[in-house]
């Protein structure tokens, strides 16, 4: 748990974190976030975070500036207050305060929220586990490269995964896979290793870019491209990957199951190479 959370300007208890009524986080998701992994003390891929983070800070013309060194100073007092060893780091930065009105004046301060939460994550060895998913219709707006709190319909598909017994939603546009609610989607064939490309349908995962430099030191062949149901249905392998779930093989996609239900040679080796990235010796 979070005993201690950073708003504004301030450490602070956790249960005293609150916004104002009229933030624009809270009227308009008029806000962008970032949820990085920290194994073992450490934060993966702090880097290509921050670099995200001032994107989606740059595409929605909020006026923040990301200072690394401050960031960084609050990130870790924060996990040793919390006493965080693995867990999550989850950054939001809002427009600000102002009344109710869609357009937004330029002096409005930024909202910065900051707290952590411990989390096991799912990595290879006994413990390694593949998922059920479901695939759902992606009801999302066309700038899903920027990472926004507007996720109703990450929450609808989410849910409807949740009643199905299902750890998640793969999203469906048009005949073709986008992504997961909360995580990138890649199919293996033969030695195909086929994602979709990283464009405004999707969100640019901080794995997948990781994934990308590891993937260079394997046999196989990376494909960014559109795939339907059809070949997520067909595939010998499938995963997906997301800060929260690093590499997580998928076994079932609705009714199907992929590689007879079992965790795929690939799907390991990937994992394997992955963790081995961000675990010391
Ligand atoms: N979600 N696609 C979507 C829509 C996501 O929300 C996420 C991450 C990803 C994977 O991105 P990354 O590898 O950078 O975590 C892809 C976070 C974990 C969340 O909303 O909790």
């Amino acid at each position: 748990m979070s005993k201690i959370a950073f708003l504004n300007s301030k450490f602070i208890n956790f249960k005293n974190a609150k916004v104002h009524i009229e933030d624009r986080g809270l009227q308009f998701a008029d806000s962008v976030y970032e949820v990085i992994a920290v194994f073992n003390h450490d934060l993966i891929d702090l880097d290509f975070h921050l670099k995200r983070l001032r994107y989606s800070l740059k595409e929605l013309d909020i006026k923040y500036k990301i200072n690394q060194k401050y960031l960084n100073k609050i990130f870790l007092t924060l996990l040793k207050k919390n006493k965080i060893v693995n867990g999550i780091i989850y950054l939001q930065i809002t427009r600000g305060i102002q009344y109710r009105e869609h357009k937004y004046g330029n002096n409005l301060i930024p909202t910065l929220i900051i707290y952590t939460r411990n989390k096991k994550f799912n990595l290879p060895g006994k413990n390694f586990i593949g998922v059920n998913t479901i695939t759902f219709e992606d009801l999302r707006w066309k700038r899903r490269d920027i990472k926004t709190v507007n996720l109703l319909p990450n929450v609808i598909a989410a849910n409807k995964a949740k009643k199905m017994r299902a750890y998640e939603a793969i999203l469906i546009q048009k005949g073709k896979i986008t992504e997961g609610t909360s995580s990138n989607i890649w199919i293996i064939k033969k030695n195909n290793l086929i994602t979709h490309p990283a464009n405004s349908d999707i969100l640019k995962g901080v794995t997948r870019s990781s994934l990308l430099k590891i993937i260079k030191k394997t046999s196989l062949k990376l494909i960014e491209k559109k795939f339907t149901y059809k070949q997520l249905l067909d595939a010998d392998e499938v995963f997906l990957t997301s800060s929260g779930s690093f590499i997580t093989p998928i076994l079932k996609v609705d009714k199907n199951k992929i590689n007879n239900g079992e965790i795929g040679n690939n799907t390991l080796k990937l994992a394997q190479m992955y963790s081995k990235s961000f675990m010391n010796g």
